[in-house]
């Protein structure tokens, strides 16, 4: 785990392995930003002039390594771009911070220390640079040896943040306790679905919630058959490894109002008896992001001691073909007591968040917000950087895509349109698990939605597109794993602590 330490040191005096400067795209080329006089002046104040000459522009995600030049104590110089410039001096977007510092602690990797000297403003600031370079150091190892060059960034210093002033403070302490569980989310999303699976994944909530002092409470198989939860029975029947519903609270003595998040937890999809096709299925160990990321939330929020309750509920299974499995044309009977004909067992995700989202309905949470790697249909419509936001109420969506992008992270809403639903009539029983293919992802919405108790502000955030990448690593977003919604979910919670929500 990559340390992190705000320094009242100088740029120039600093002992670290390298140092990190900001240069932003100005209209007459790479303009240096704040933070890095002490570097400037030891490139005799020509620093703008040295990256242009290697060919810089400040472009976003850009990284030029410079040998540090005589009166600094770091032998590199990191110069990362933070985009256009602001037309206001020097009020970067938390974000554009946040992927600066992404991208240099991604470049620093191998490094054992690097002090950052981007540009602070305000707590805000530090906090997105703190974000960022943790987020971007992150590595997964457990099933690599160093030598990969792997090794993530060990230490980093925070130039010109406050150590002694208590929101630079609170920043700090924030950034640490959310990036280690994002980051921690991003692990388990990582680790293989032999490793993963419904009975070890609640082994760690377990271990988790000892540590945190939540209360954890797991269904294993047994109990799920006496609960009558015939949907995540029917998605886990196939598998070797049986299906769990786990529990996690953390509740606050002084809390007003209670939120619950929903998982779905599928740790390998192979589609069951309606098998996806080769090139479908080498990713899909990521189907249990959802669950990664409310159990993250969770922790999170008792990390920071919000003054809210939050039950996280996640529903574990592996959906696999087998003489056991359920087959297409099979009748389930939901924990609601509804029928519903599996007209595709790899549209699996829907039935296991039924279940859970009926009985997290039980506790009357004053919202409930479940994150699923529902549907492809919804990384056709969006990419695969945004997730979709489907909710019963308007305004509830509003609030979750405002606060997605209040925390970096790419959002649009979503319908829920009506039409829809006869998509899903079943001759047999009282829906069916798939209806038409257009507009698919907001057909799995619906179907979600009849599941949600009577009166329940809800919210559904399909992360399928955003919540594995495969693509090149960029800004503080790694290959694999990346903790889709997790900041979302945790601002979500500061925001209904300090009763900024209904
Ligand atoms: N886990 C998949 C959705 C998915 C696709 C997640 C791509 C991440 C990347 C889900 O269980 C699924 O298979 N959905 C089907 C539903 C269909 C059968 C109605 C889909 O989207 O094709
Ligand atoms: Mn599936
Ligand atoms: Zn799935």
């Amino acid at each position: 785990m990559t340390a992190l330490t705000l320094s009242t040191a100088g740029a120039a005096t600093l002992r670290a392995d390298a140092v990190v400067v900001g240069v932003a795209k100005g209209a007459k080329g790479p303009v240096v930003a704040a933070g890095a006089e002490a570097v400037d002046k030891a490139f005799d104040g020509k620093l703008a002039t040295v990256l242009e000459t290697l060919g810089a522009s400040g472009a976003e995600g850009e990284v030029t390594k410079l040998p540090a030049p005589a009166g600094l104590k770091a032998p590199v110089v990191i110069a990362v771009g933070l985009g256009a410039a602001p037309e206001k001096d020097d009020s970067y977007t938390p974000e554009s911070l946040r992927r600066a510092a992404g991208s240099a602690a991604r470049a620093l990797s191998g490094t054992k220390k690097a002090a950052f000297a981007l540009p602070i403003e305000a707590s805000e600031d530090a906090e997105a640079i703190a974000e960022g370079a943790l987020l971007g150091a992150y590595a997964f190892t457990a099933y690599q040896d160093g030598e990969n060059g792997k090794k993530p960034l060990a230490e980093i210093a925070l130039l010109g943040a406050k150590p002694r002033d208590k929101a630079y403070k609170a920043a700090a302490d924030r950034a640490i306790a959310l990036t280690e569980e994002i980051n921690r989310a991003r692990d388990l999303v990582n680790t293989p679905p032999n490793d993963l699976f419904p009975e070890s994944f609640a082994a760690v909530a377990s271990a988790a919630g000892k540590e945190h002092g939540l209360k954890v409470q797991v269904l294993d198989e047994k109990a799920l058959l006496k609960g009558g939860f015939g949907g995540i029975l029917g998605v886990g029947q196939g598998a070797a490894n049986g299906p769990r519903l786990v529990k996690i609270a953390y509740t606050h003595p002084k809390a007003e109002k209670s939120l619950a998040f929903v998982g779905k937890g599928i740790t390998y999809d192979s589609g069951g008896i309606s098998l996806k096709p080769a090139g479908h299925n080498e990713t899909m160990k990521c189907d249990m992001s959802g669950a990664a990321a409310v159990f993250a939330a969770v922790v999170t929020a008792a990390r920071l001691g919000l003054r809210v309750n939050v039950t996280g509920w996640l529903a574990l299974a592996e959906n696999m073909p087998s003489g056991t499995a359920t087959r297409p044309g099979d009748v389930l009977r939901m924990y609601s007591g509804k029928t519903v004909e599996v007209l595709n067992t790899d549209a699996e995700g829907r039935l296991v968040l039924a279940d859970a989202l009926t009985k997290a309905s039980e506790e009357k949470p004053d919202a409930i917000v479940d994150v699923a790697t529902l549907t492809g249909a919804m990384v056709l419509a969006l990419g695969t950087r945004r997730f979709g936001i489907m909710a019963n109420d308007d305004a509830f969506r509003t609030s979750i895509h405002e606060i997605a992008e209040e925390v970096g992270e790419d959002s649009w809403p979503m319908p829920l349109p009506t039409d829809l639903r006869k998509g899903m009539d079943s001759p047999t029983a009282d829906i069916a698990n798939m209806g038409e293919r257009m507009g698919g992802g907001l057909v799995a919405g619906l179907f979600l939605k009849e599941f949600v108790g009577e009166g329940i502000t809800w919210a559904h955030l399909d992360i399928a597109g955003p919540a594995f990448h495969e693509g090149a690593p960029y800004g503080y977003t790694p290959k694999g794993g990346t903790g889709s919604a997790v900041r979302t979910l945790v601002r979500l919670a500061e925001r209904t602590a300090e009763g900024d929500l209904g």
